[in-house]
């Protein structure tokens, strides 16, 4: 019975972020599910793009005018956004080595997985294929607010960041 209820709890709690995640509108609707990591500018990062991920519109009409200046708009946010989070995991990962994480490079290769996806479907949009625009937009939030969870959960005192509760006391809880 206890087991039984538990397997709800961790049920309804996946399910919850979900519903968070993909109704979210602003910031402060998933803000909750991403702890500080302690070092002000990553977290000052992972704000930033959750919020620029946010302001991407992804329907598009396929109509004239405001169609068209939408689809550019979209275009361009994603070349913004894969720029600043280039140079974004450059600073988390020299974060990382000064810290000695033995995360670094399972982490790196997160980054760049992350980049090549983000590149294939910018490439897809750009020949046209706008309906990647909506669930590309809906995976970059949800990937975003569980990136910002897992640096959390890295210690990063080794690399002189700010002062930070113990690895693991804010883990990826909602
Ligand atoms: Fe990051
Ligand atoms: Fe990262």
């Amino acid at each position: 019975m206890a087991e039984k209820a538990l397997r709800i709890v961790s049920i309804d709690t996946g399910s919850f972020r979900r519903w968070a995640v993909e109704t979210a509108r602003i910031l402060g609707d998933v803000e909750f599910l991403m702890p500080a990591t302690g070092v002000a500018e990553l977290d000052r990062d992972h704000r930033g793009f959750v919020r620029a991920v946010l302001d991407m519109e992804a329907d598009f009409d396929g109509g004239e005018g405001s169609g068209k200046e939408a689809v550019d708009r979209f275009a361009d946010a994603l070349d913004k956004l894969a720029r600043q989070a280039g140079e974004h995991f450059t600073r988390e990962e020299a974060l990382l080595s000064a810290a000695g994480s033995p995360k670094l490079a399972a982490h790196a290769r997160e980054h760049q997985e992350f980049m090549d996806t983000l590149h294939r479907q910018a490439e897809l949009f750009r020949n046209g294929r706008l309906n990647v625009a909506r669930r590309l937009r809906g995976r970059l939030l949800s990937w975003w607010v569980d990136h910002a969870a897992r640096v959390a959960a890295e210690d990063f005192s080794a690399a002189g960041s700010e002062a930070r509760p113990a690895v693991g006391a804010q883990g990826a809880r909602p």
